[in-house]
């Protein structure tokens, strides 16, 4: 921590000199960088480090990693340590969680698990998703403007729309391997996936077409132009329209179970869902926005702007119990009232 309120954040030497580098520190010292973001010192890793993506790494592949940094050869090379100005690194020492259960990989044999777990992993949805944009168009909708320097690009679509990866899996497993044949932009660190094997790649592929498909045209070449889907200015803009699904129809008694309060607190999320003038609306947290939902199916729910449909889930009579946000792995959130 600064004293002097300077901010110096340094990704350390991890080769095993025992001076400069991990090479006195414990396998579980490293292992608790990687996925809880403690470092060999007890302090709390800057956010930067992702580990929060990494905390899903399964005890089996996060002992191969520490392995692998054993092998390395120890490169010596004193660096000093990173430095956050004193209110950053209390709010940042938040963040870190510990793991107190066992961490199992996908079940083997399951395409799809392995498929979320490697795209959860590598956090392809924290750059394929618009987070930031004025409207989010959706899960791995694409669209994010991603940064490193001075180097910016707009994140692909990835949902299985025309406008996305609709193309075959092993047009995407090509894809992946070379990078569109060398032609996307280095943002993507499509260099880093392209020694996955073809399984892995095909598991994410697979995957990916559970994901809600959004049409969001994305493009980096050309001249940015105002986009209806998420709201900002990007390549191919312009052949974005707004156009929301039309609701199925649903019986009345279905309906009037669906309405209340739901609550995940590991998410820290609320959702309220009521009914009005014939129509279900939901709001979140402390939002004075009324969202409405679209009925895709009798349970199955979207809602313009959130991150993916919502399904509700109806016991044989009574309101619905809870709800799920149908993300790569599913986030639920019970009913409280
Ligand atoms: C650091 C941000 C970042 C991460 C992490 C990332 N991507 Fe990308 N990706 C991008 C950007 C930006 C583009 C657009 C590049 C372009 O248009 O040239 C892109 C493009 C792509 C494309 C090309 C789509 C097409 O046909 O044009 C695919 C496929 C893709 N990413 C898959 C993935 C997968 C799978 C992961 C996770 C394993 C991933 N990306 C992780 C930023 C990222």
């Amino acid at each position: 921590m600064s004293e002097r309120g300077e901010r110096r954040i340094v990704a350390p030497n991890i080769t095993p000199d025992v001076e400069t580098g991990a090479g006195g520190w414990t396998d579980d010292m490293l292992a608790r960088a990687i996925r809880e973001g403690i470092g060999h010192d007890g302090r709390a890793l800057y956010w930067g480090m992702w580990y929060q993506s990494f905390a899903g790494l399964s005890d089996e592949d996060l002992a191969a990693v520490v392995v692998y940094l054993r092998t390395l050869p120890p490169v010596r090379n004193a660096l000093p340590s990173t430095a956050l100005p004193a209110d950053e690194q209390a709010a940042n020492a938040r963040s870190p969680k510990p793991i107190t259960a066992p961490v199992t990989g996908p079940a083997p044999g399951d395409t799809k698990a392995l498929g979320r777990y490697l795209l959860s992993v590598a956090d392809c949805a924290g750059c394929h998703t618009a987070w930031e944009a004025p409207r989010n168009p959706g899960l791995f909708g694409g669209g994010n403007e991603v940064g490193r320097g001075s180097s910016r690009a707009f994140s692909a679509n990835l949902t299985r729309h025309g406008s996305g990866v609709a193309y075959p899996r092993d047009t995407f497993i090509s894809v992946m391997h070379t990078g569109k044949g060398g032609s996307l932009h280095p943002i993507m660190p499509w260099i880093v996936f392209s020694g996955l094997t073809d399984a892995d790649l095909g598991a994410m592929y697979d995957a990916l077409g559970d994901v809600h498909p959004v049409a969001h045209y994305v493009g980096n070449a050309g001249e940015p132009r105002h986009c209806d889907v998420c709201g900002q200015e990007h390549p191919f803009g312009e052949h974005n329209h707004l156009v929301l699904p039309t609701s199925v129809p649903v019986a009345e008694a279905v309906l009037e179970r669906l309405p209340g309060t739901y609550r995940s607190d590991e998410a820290g999320w609320t959702i309220v869902v009521r009914r009005e003038a014939g129509k279900l609306y939901a709001r979140e947290n402390d939002s004075t926005t009324d969202i409405e939902l679209i009925a895709l199916t009798e349970t199955r729910y979207l809602g313009s702007g959130l991150l993916a449909p919502i399904e509700f889930t109806l016991p044989v009579a009574g309101a619905a119990t809870r709800l799920v946000s149908l993300e790569l792995e599913g986030i639920v959130l019970e009913r409280v009232q």
